[in-house]
């Protein structure tokens, strides 16, 4: 005799579905796109399978057909020339930037969208760093701003959601004082609060070419060994003024977005990042895993594991297996 028979809430798809915990939408959704000066660009990136460097004519088109698929809010980040960068990411906040005059011209042509960004050196760095380097060490008060002056610029531009990726202490509070000084008190900050030194970065900084120079992001970006230390983070971003915290990567950290959205009460988001999506791509190609399943179960746990947004290259593939 069993009491207890489990399968019977499995029995069939009418009854799984009814008891099902955990669910994913499209509006779940964060799309990371990268734009490119110049016009007619659309460039392949060969560690992204699918993801491409647009040009903002084409990009206005790609976010079209996203908007068409329901996907509202995406990440947009920019692939800078190399003998643009500096070592004070000076272009960051230069207002002939292309990346915030393409900010404007799309929320001109579509002002429902949600257009969030990333605050950090390294994409305008000749150092490719995070934050300022001298003499070889990355200095966290000189960086912040810099940082403060990137984020005005954005939300200028147009930014609804600022996202300081960087890692530097006290980064959330100077962003929040400086956009509410110059008259942005209703732009969100989405912090990456807990952003790992992680292994899988690396199809972004191809996407990028923004590989750090010497060393790596280990003085700065957290310790894979620790989950405790996101509590700190966490309660230092909310503190300074976060209406967002982000966990970065998603799949090898789902413990932290666990943790992070039972002990605070704002929304966590996920960053499901490049070497996650690019992994999946692979090992698809080789037949090794239906590509679908694969990225629909992926998403899901991240949901699971109390996400309530996620940054996903996914975004347009995921939209377009539940269309059809
Ligand atoms: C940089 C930044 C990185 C990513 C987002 N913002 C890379 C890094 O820290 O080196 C990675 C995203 C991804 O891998 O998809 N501030």
């Amino acid at each position: 005799m069993m009491n207890i028979r489990p399968r019977r809430n499995r029995k069939n798809a009418a009854i799984r579905d009814m008891v099902q915990e955990a669910h994913l939408g499209v509006e779940h959704l964060i799309y990371p796109v990268f734009l490119k000066d110049g016009k007619g660009v659309k460039e392949e990136i060969s560690s992204l399978p699918n993801i491409y460097r647009w040009s903002v004519d084409l990009l206005l088109k790609e976010i079209e057909e996203c908007l068409k698929l329901g996907i509202r809010v995406f990440d947009i980040f920019p692939a800078v020339d190399d003998a643009l960068k500096d070592q004070t990411a000076t272009m960051s906040y230069d207002p002939d930037n292309f990346y915030l005059k393409a900010i404007q011209k799309i929320k001109e042509t579509f002002p429902e969208v949600v257009l969030m960004s990333d605050v950090a050196l390294d994409p305008y760095s000749s150092d490719g760093h995070d934050g300022l380097v001298e003499n070889g060490q990355i200095v966290n008060d000189k960086t912040l701003p810099i940082l403060a002056k990137m984020s005005v610029a954005q939300a200028q531009a147009g930014i609804d959601i600022i996202g300081p990726s960087d890692m530097m202490d006290g980064r959330v509070g100077v962003i929040r004082e400086a956009l509410d000084r110059e008259g942005f008190s209703d732009t969100s900050i989405m912090s990456y609060t807990a952003k790992y030194a992680s292994s899988f970065y690396g199809p972004f900084r191809d996407a990028l070419n923004s590989t750090p120079k010497s060393g790596d992001k280990k003085t700065y970006q957290m310790n894979p060994g620790n989950k405790s230390e996101a509590l700190i983070e966490a309660n230092l971003d909310i503190e300074e003024g976060a209406d967002m915290i982000m966990v970065k990567p998603a799949l090898c950290y789902l413990d932290v977005v666990h943790l992070l959205k039972e002990t605070f009460p704002v929304p966590v988001t996920a960053y499901n990042v490049s070497g996650e999506y690019a992994m999946v791509h692979a090992a698809a190609q080789k037949g090794w895993l239906d590509y679908n399943a694969a990225m629909s179960e992926m998403l899901l746990s991240i949901r699971r594991a109390g996400a309530d947004g996620i940054l996903t290259y996914f975004a347009k593939d995921f939209a377009k297996s539940i269309r059809d």
